[in-house]
This record gives C-alpha cells, sequence and structure tokens, in this order.
C-alpha cells in the first residue's frame, strides 16, 4: 500500500528552500533525509505530515490528498494515523511520565506496552514527572507516546538526537521492528549519516533539491 505520495512540492521563507521535491513510501518502509542544517528537512517534514501546507504540489496520504481534506477529517488523521516526533516533543510537564502515556492510551484506544517501556529502558522511570527525567528519557517518553498510538505512518525529526550511540541504535531498531510488524511507514530526518543508512531508501536535500543517494 501508497502510505504517503508527495509530488513536485515547492516551499519558501524568505527565499527558496527547495522545488520539485517527490517522494513515495510504501508500507514496511523507511526512508531518511539528511541535508545541511538549515537545508529545509524540517520543513518538508512538517509540510509531509499535514503540519504546514506548500507553496505548490500536492502531498496524499494513505490515497487521500491533505488540501481537499475537511479540518475533522484531518484531524481525525492526525490523530489516528500520523505519530509525529519531533525536535521539541510536547510532553505535558505538570504530568508524570505515565500519565503523559496515558493521554495516548485514552484518545487512541490501545493499551500502554510495558515491553515497549521497557526496551525503550525507561520501564524504570515512568512514574516520574516529566520535569524530574533527563533530555535522553523525556526523548524516549515522548517516542513511547507516539509508538502507543500504533500510528501508521511516523515522521521523526531527529528522534535520537539526545542518545548516547548505543541507546539511539536501540530506539531505532525499534521503529525498524514497528514498521516492520504493523506495515507502518516512517520518514527519519537525521544529520547522522550512518543512523540513516539503517533506512531503506536515503535522500539528500542539497541544493533545493531532494536527491536519492541510497
Ligand atoms: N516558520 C518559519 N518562518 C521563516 N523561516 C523559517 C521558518 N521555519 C524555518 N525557516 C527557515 O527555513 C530554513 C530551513 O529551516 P529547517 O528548520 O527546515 O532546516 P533544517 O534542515 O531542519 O535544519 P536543522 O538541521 O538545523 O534542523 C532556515 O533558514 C530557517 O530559518
Ligand atoms: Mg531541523
Amino acid at each position: 500500500m501508497n502510505l504517503l505520495s508527495a509530488k513536485n512540492i515547492s516551499h519558501s521563507f524568505d527565499y527558496e528552500l527547495f522545488s520539485n521535491v517527490s517522494l513515495e513510501l510504501m508500507a514496511g518502509e523507511s526512508v531518511a533525509i539528511i541535508g545541511m542544517s538549515g537545508s529545509g528537512k524540517s520543513t518538508l517534514l512538517h509540510i509531509f505530515s499535514t503540519l504546514l501546507a506548500p507553496k505548490e504540489g500536492s502531498v496524499r496520504i494513505m490515497d487521500e490528498d491533505i488540501a481537499s481534506m475537511s479540518t475533522k477529517r484531518l484531524s481525525e488523521m492526525k490523530r489516528n494515523d500520523l505519530g509525529l516526533v519531533f525536535q521539541a516533543h510536547y510532553l505535558f510537564n505538570g504530568f508524570s511520565a505515565y500519565e503523559n502515556l496515558e493521554v495516548a492510551e485514552i484518545l487512541s484506544l490501545n493499551s500502554i506496552d510495558m515491553n515497549l517501556l521497557e526496551r525503550l529502558g525507561i520501564a524504570q522511570v515512568i512514574e516520574k514527572k516529566v520535569t524530574q527525567l533527563s533530555g535522553g528519557q523525556q526523548q524516549r517518553v515522548s517516542i513511547a507516546r507516539v509508538l502507543t498510538k500504533k500510528p501508521k505512518l511516523i515522521f521523526a525529526d531527529e528522534p535520537t538526537g539526545n542518545l548516547d550511540k548505543e541507546t539511539a541504535n536501540e530506539v531505532m531498531q525499534l521503529f525498524f521492528d514497528y514498521c516492520r510488524d504493523e506495515s507502518a511507514g516512517m520518514i527519519l530526518v537525521t544529520h547522522d549519516n550512518e543512523l540513516a543508512h539503517m533506512c531503506q531508501h536515503v535522500y539528500k536535500l542539497e541544493n533545493r533539491e531532494l536527491v536519492k543517494v541510497a
């Protein structure tokens, strides 16, 4: 199944960031996007994940054109099918890590998977307040929250940016296993070449173009 199909995307803020960007993502697949700081990777991920409308081009998710979807349908899709793991991860600070996961549990009607928390190495700290966790632990709680929803499509912007290499590799493996087991797709933005090449396809955003490099 085709999870995402982006065609001829262009975007600019003060100047043109990129143009004619096209990308396809099939079920079970992972795609990495690399590129220099400021090249527009996060902007592109915002466009793919429905948060930002492109200046030109179209994005279809699971065969629905985002631009022509109703607000209701769009928020339904965001809640049920899309998993966003971004650089600033919006956990609720007044709550414990576990309470943050309960929010996802309630919204998606899925239950919290203790095995997932074990694999992320956060089972022991799950009762703590978010503010009492390290940056890397907070990042892993936000990953657990996203996966608890069981999204069809994961958009991850430097999801392991706060983690040491060993933990980062374990977390990435978890994402890959998730995509395989749930036939989900992932678009990963990263500076880390090695990490990028763990994905099936690698693209580079350079000179305003998205070029396939592996
Ligand atoms: N909302 C915005 N308004 C104006 N300019 C923006 C906005 N968002 C991003 N930009 C500009 O667009 C450019 C690309 O930003 P973007 O965050 O997409 O880069 P990036 O490739 O993700 O960089 P990094 O690797 O540092 O995260 C930057 O020059 C940035 O200042
Ligand atoms: Mg970025």
